[in-house]
């Protein structure tokens, strides 16, 4: 086993990240974990409508898709590719409590540094800034322990909550990418948005804190 490998491939993971206080409560980023399964599947499938429209298709019925039995499997698939140093699969917590994922894919060190990130919350928790926060958090993440130097996001035009989200973090768009993802039984155009090193004053979450939409907890 090459040690130095290991320790080395998959910088800042499985690190928590955290705190902010927003008006939900205090967000916090931390490795999925197998005992997420019961309250995973409550919520995905509780909340089928406001997550179907922008999440990818991968063939399965969300019912299917989404019971707790499945979980073992997706979790242990997330883990797998964190060990392998592609992937940071993130539980968002807010007062310690499960209320969405946040997960960054497609880790690419060398001449590239990069990453995707994406998000989703809880219904019961929306409109309270913990989007924006974790976002905030798995982004300093990124250009901290992870040492990335740039983090991309694709979202639908039509998304304008997660649009706003993206846009309070100071992600830029790019470009518009035509029938990108298969989302909801059809190929759906997405804009890119971005965000480099070079672009941060400070970091994001102190940004947010200077805006007056966190504070440090
Ligand atoms: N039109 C315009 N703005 C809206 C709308 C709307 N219909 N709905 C919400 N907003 C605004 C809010 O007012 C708020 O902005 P403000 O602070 O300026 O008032 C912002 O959008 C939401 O900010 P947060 O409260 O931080 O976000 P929240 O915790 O509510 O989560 C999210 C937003 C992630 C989009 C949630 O609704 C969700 O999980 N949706 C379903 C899944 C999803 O869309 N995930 C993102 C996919 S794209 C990606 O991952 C890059």
């Amino acid at each position: 086993m090459n040690l130095w490998r290991n320790s080395s491939s998959h910088p800042g993971w499985p690190v928590p990240a955290g705190a902010l206080r927003v008006a939900a409560g205090v967000v916090t980023l931390r490795p999925v974990r197998l005992r997420d399964g019961a309250q995973w599947s409550r919520t995905r499938l509780a909340d089928r409508a406001q997550l179907e429209p922008w999440e990818p298709s991968n063939g399965v019925d969300w019912e299917a898709r989404h019971a707790v039995t499945s979980w073992p499997s997706v979790c242990s698939g997330l883990r797998s590719e964190a060990r392998k140093g592609r992937m940071l699969p993130y539980v968002i917590e807010v007062d310690g409590q499960f209320t969405g994922q946040l997960t960054i894919g497609n880790v690419t060190h060398g001449a590239l540094r990069s990453a995707w990130i994406g998000y989703w919350v809880t219904t019961s928790a929306t409109g309270g800034g913990v989007a924006t926060a974790a976002l905030a958090l798995g982004v300093d993440h990124c250009f901290g322990a992870v040492r990335l130097h740039r983090v991309e996001a694709t979202v639908r035009p039509e998304n304008t909550a997660s649009r706003r989200v993206l846009a309070k973090v100071g992600f830029r768009e790019e470009g518009l990418l035509k029938r990108y993802l298969e989302v909801d039984g059809a190929w759906r155009d997405h804009l890119l948005v971005a965000i480099t090193i070079e672009e941060l004053n400070g970091s994001v979450s102190s940004a947010l804190v200077r805006q007056g939409q966190a504070t440090w907890s």
